[in-house]
């Protein structure tokens, strides 16, 4: 697994070890509950299930200093719901904490790292990315979207602090550069690392930053902002990851030029519902055989549509799992409700996006 490519199964204890993070413990949900009241779904089913010093941030936020948040989006395609899975959960701590959040676009990585890619096509997806990213109901207030080839006049000058400190050697034992790594892409960690310090460089002081994001995008904290924060007189970020979920394939990574994958945001309910029905299932063969034995939800695509994004009712999640493990529950049923669970969050979710046009200009942060 690198920032650029997730193959395979991931195994996430692995990653725990080797990235020496923690796991999301009930004393941390307890401590969650505390200040915001019953913690999301997604933490308390572990979907975000690993950190790195959010007790810090708890720490801090009770001595009433506030975080803020930062996650990204590399626009290189359309969105898919994999995409919205961190973002909902960021609105949900911005919500809850009442904080600030700032939201890389990075035109430049995509530009750079995919040589097919075209400026134009880059700009276009960066535009659609950020209706979904707006869509998902963040605070325009307390919300700075930017692009990097937009805002770089800002971030500049951090990025350079920051690749001061960085030798070719360390970078390239962190990404795997190579000698026929293109040069932009070797700067551009710096780039992604400097958000972590831009609220407290634009404000003249030190605050808190958390990172709410999918466990892939580690390295660039761990390898490369927490190693430099010292060095620069900042804090060290912290972070907060989320599993991925699974394409609807089994074995297959959700991709833009697959679209059968992956539920895209603008796709149409009914064909998002066909998607869903031709999905990798965990049923058996035959319905006999599904009744007796029971269907296994950890390997269906459906159900951890259900679970990890569609389903915020623990009541109601839990039945479906007990009903299909049982064998109550068909495979066919099951896909049943994720799909019009799918088309009613669609259906809504597309709407927000055609009002994200109208409020778009708020939340973009520029030089
Ligand atoms: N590199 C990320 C991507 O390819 C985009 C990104 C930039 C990001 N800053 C981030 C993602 C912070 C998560 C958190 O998608």
């Amino acid at each position: 697994m690198t920032p650029w490519e997730v193959k395979g199964e991931v195994d996430y204890d692995r990653l725990v070890r080797d990235f020496g993070t923690s796991y999301i413990e009930q004393s941390l949900l307890d401590r969650v509950e505390k200040h915001v009241g019953k913690p999301h779904f997604m933490l308390k089913r572990k979907v975000f299930f690993s950190h790195r010093d959010f007790n810090w941030i708890l720490d801090k936020y009770e001595k009433g200093e506030k975080f803020f948040l930062y996650t990204g989006r590399g626009p290189s395609g359309d969105t898919h719901l994999g995409h919205l899975l961190p973002w909902i959960f960021t609105q949900y701590l911005q919500e809850k904490f009442d904080v600030e959040l700032y939201f890389q676009i990075t035109d430049d990585e995509k530009y750079m790292h995919d040589r097919t890619l075209t400026r134009k096509q880059v700009s276009d997806f960066s535009y659609e990315n950020i209706l979904d990213i707006i869509a998902l109901g963040f605070d325009p207030e307390k919300t700075f979207i930017f692009k990097n080839t937009e805002y770089i006049k800002t971030m500049y000058k951090i990025s350079t602090d920051i690749a001061k400190h960085i030798t070719f050697s360390t970078a390239k034992g962190i990404f795997g550069f190579q000698n026929s790594s293109n040069i932009g892409m070797i700067f551009f960690p710096s780039l992604q690392a400097a958000t972590c310090f831009l609220p407290s460089e634009l404000k003249g002081k030190n605050i808190p930053c958390l990172i709410p994001a999918a466990i892939d995008q580690d390295d660039y904290w761990r390898g490369i902002a927490r190693e430099i924060a010292p060095k620069l007189g900042y804090y060290k970020p912290a972070q907060i990851h989320s599993k991925f979920l699974p394409a609807l394939q089994r074995g297959e990574k959700m991709s833009a030029s697959k679209p059968n994958t992956a539920i895209f945001t603008t796709d149409e309910p009914e064909v998002a519902e066909k998607k869903i029905k031709s999905a990798f299932t965990g049923g058996r063969d035959t319905i006999e055989e599904h009744r007796k034995h029971g269907g296994n939800p950890d390997i269906d695509s459906a159900f951890q549509y259900l679970y990890m994004i569609l389903e915020e009712d623990d009541k109601k999640i839990s039945e479906i799992e007990e009903d299909y493990r049982a064998g109550n529950l068909l495979s066919g049923e099951l896909k049943q409700i994720a799909a019009e669970k799918t088309k009613v969050f669609l259906k809504e979710h597309q709407r927000k996006r055609e009002s994200a046009k109208k409020t778009f200009d708020k939340f973009i942060l520029r030089d």
